[in-house]
């Protein structure tokens, strides 16, 4: 059965490059980014490992882990982190699953059952503090993710969980609003209220306000 966005991620045992790992409990109060790629010693694969190792301390910052998963080895896993370390010069230092029976993407919805050989798409799968899968994307094999993007939408996530105030399109480079966040629908504010709080109101549906 796929994963959908508001279900809790299921709970597994997971063996890794940094030991084995219980999903979702061993981050327990924490976010995690959960992403699959194609393959180990493949080049896109390879950019994107560098993408996520070079912004793995602004994820930890906003309380936010990540780990990674592939049909391939541990110990494969352990020879193509030796390359990247040796030729590129970056430590991997977060977690690897090893899927080589591919249970756990079948379980995820992250492989296709239908072809033979077929290897993990390149899904991400950002889960919240309270175990709740809040984002589901999947790119094709020719493409690298754009590791800005998946920290925008954890940022973002925070603030709509944390404040209940909802960032727009492309926040926080909004071309209304700017970096300002949107109230959710239903909010009600007279004009003299939404004067005196600060709140934009365009309308009774759309109004927006700085993030304190
Ligand atoms: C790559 O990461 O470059 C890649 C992986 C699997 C299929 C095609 C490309």
């Amino acid at each position: 059965m796929k994963l959908l966005v508001r279900d809790k991620f299921p709970e597994m045992k997971v063996k890794t490059t940094k030991g084995d790992i219980n999903l979702p409990n061993d981050y327990k109060g924490k976010w995690f980014v959960f992403f699959s790629h194609p393959a180990d010693f493949t080049p896109v694969c390879t950019t994107e490992f560098v993408a996520f190792q070079k912004r793995m301390e602004m994820f930890k910052k906003i309380n936010t882990e990540l780990i990674g998963l592939s049909v391939d080895t541990v110990e494969e896993h352990f020879a193509w982190i030796k390359w990247i370390k040796g030729n590129i010069g970056v430590d991997i230092e977060f977690p690897i699953i090893d899927d080589s029976d591919k249970k756990i993407s079948k379980e995820l919805g992250m492989i296709r059952e239908d072809e033979e050989d077929s290897t993990t798409a390149r899904s991400v799968v950002i889960v919240d503090f309270k175990a709740t899968v809040r984002t589901i994307l999947e790119y094709p094999k020719e493409l690298g993710r754009n590791m800005d993007e998946i920290l925008r939408i954890v940022k973002g996530l925070q603030v709509a969980s944390g404040k209940h105030l909802f960032p727009p399109a492309n926040w926080p480079n909004n071309e209304i609003m700017g970096d300002k966040v949107l109230l959710p629908a239903g909010t009600k504010f007279t004009e003299e209220e939404a004067k005196e709080q600060g709140i934009c109101k365009l309308s009774d549906w759309f109004m927006y306000k700085n993030l304190d």
